[in-house]
């Protein structure tokens, strides 16, 4: 079957083999601007380059909206957190059995996954995403991210032991279904904003304070069936215009839940540079073997 998905998702051709079909489990091939497997299930490649495999009734409740999307893209191209992705991409790298395909749940723009990608000549990466505005960014973020359309509380759409890396930057988390699709020798990385992330703005514009029991939940979250491989603290003083304290605001989960004309008109208030504390845990993970 010839495979013609040149201009959008031909990164696609070269992923599918990590993937099954999310109907049947089957093994998915490329044709025409479509991913199918061999039942006749098929999905959709959408023009911006990111596959569709969701059917049914997807609930956009968590999505990040074009606006989210858009400050993200703005906040993390202006390289404020660089050394967060410099070290996840370091932890990747040091973790990698050397095979395999690395998956970011929750890719957002790709902004990590392209991080660890350029750290790992040649692999290929499978950017994982509820959001389409969030994917059109991630499908091209870097030559070798496969984009999809896929809510993580269901069964991933990716074969059984495809993943050398799984990467999970403040999104949902799925135990069960991180393991399964994680190569018994693969790793999986976890961030998570520490308890006094953005503490300064926290209290100066009335955002939402990070849960002080997330560490916990973390481990919790994904449970027996991973055995703690390591944790990094990672402290960031940042210094920003307004506008990139407006940015870092719309692309947090304070976005959904204050009215945004009175953000806005708190963060106007603010006296540059905007002095903020970014402070993430980074977790990483052994597979453990079923018992
Ligand atoms: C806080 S953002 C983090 C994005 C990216 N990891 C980063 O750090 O730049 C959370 C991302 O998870 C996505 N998301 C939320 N719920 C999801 C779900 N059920 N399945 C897949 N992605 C989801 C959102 O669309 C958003 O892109
Ligand atoms: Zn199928």
């Amino acid at each position: 079957m010839p495979i013609r998905l040149h201009h959008h998702g031909r990164v696609l051709a070269d992923v599918v083999s990590y993937l099954r079909c999310p109907i049947c489990a089957g093994d998915l091939a490329a044709e025409g601007s479509a991913l199918r497997c061999a039942s006749g299930h098929a999905f959709d490649v959408a023009r911006q380059g990111y596959a569709n495999l969701l059917t049914g009734k997807v609930h956009l409740g968590t999505a990040d909206t074009p606006e989210m999307v858009a400050a993200r893209a703005a906040f993390l191209g202006a390289g404020h957190f660089a050394p967060l992705a410099e070290l996840v991409a370091e932890r990747a790298a040091a973790l990698d059995p050397g095979e395999g395909c690395v998956l970011d749940a929750g890719a957002g723009t790709g902004h990590y996954l392209a991080a660890v990608l350029d750290r790992l000549p040649g692999r290929p990466g499978l950017a994982l995403d509820i959001s389409k505005h969030a994917l059109r960014r991630a499908a091209r973020a870097h030559p070798r991210i496969g984009a999809l359309a896929w809510d993580v509380w269901r069964p991933l759409p990716v074969r059984t032991g495809a993943v050398a890396v799984l990467i999970d930057v403040f999104a949902p988390r799925s135990g069960t279904e991180f393991h399964r699709v994680l190569r018994p020798d693969g790793a999986l990385i976890v961030v998570t904003p520490a308890a006094h992330h953005l503490g300064e703005l926290v209290e100066r514009l009335g955002l939402l304070s990070v849960d002080e029991r997330k560490a916990d939940r973390v481990a919790g979250s994904v449970g027996e069936r991973f055995a703690p491989a390591g944790t990094w603290s990672l402290e960031l003083p940042l210094s920003l215009t307004r506008a990139d304290a407006a940015s870092l605001v719309a692309m947090g989960p304070s976005a959904r839940h204050t009215d945004p004309e009175v953000l806005r008109a708190r963060i106007a208030a603010l006296a540059e540079p905007v002095r903020v504390t970014a402070a993430f845990e980074v977790r990483a993970f052994d597979v453990r073997p079923e018992t």
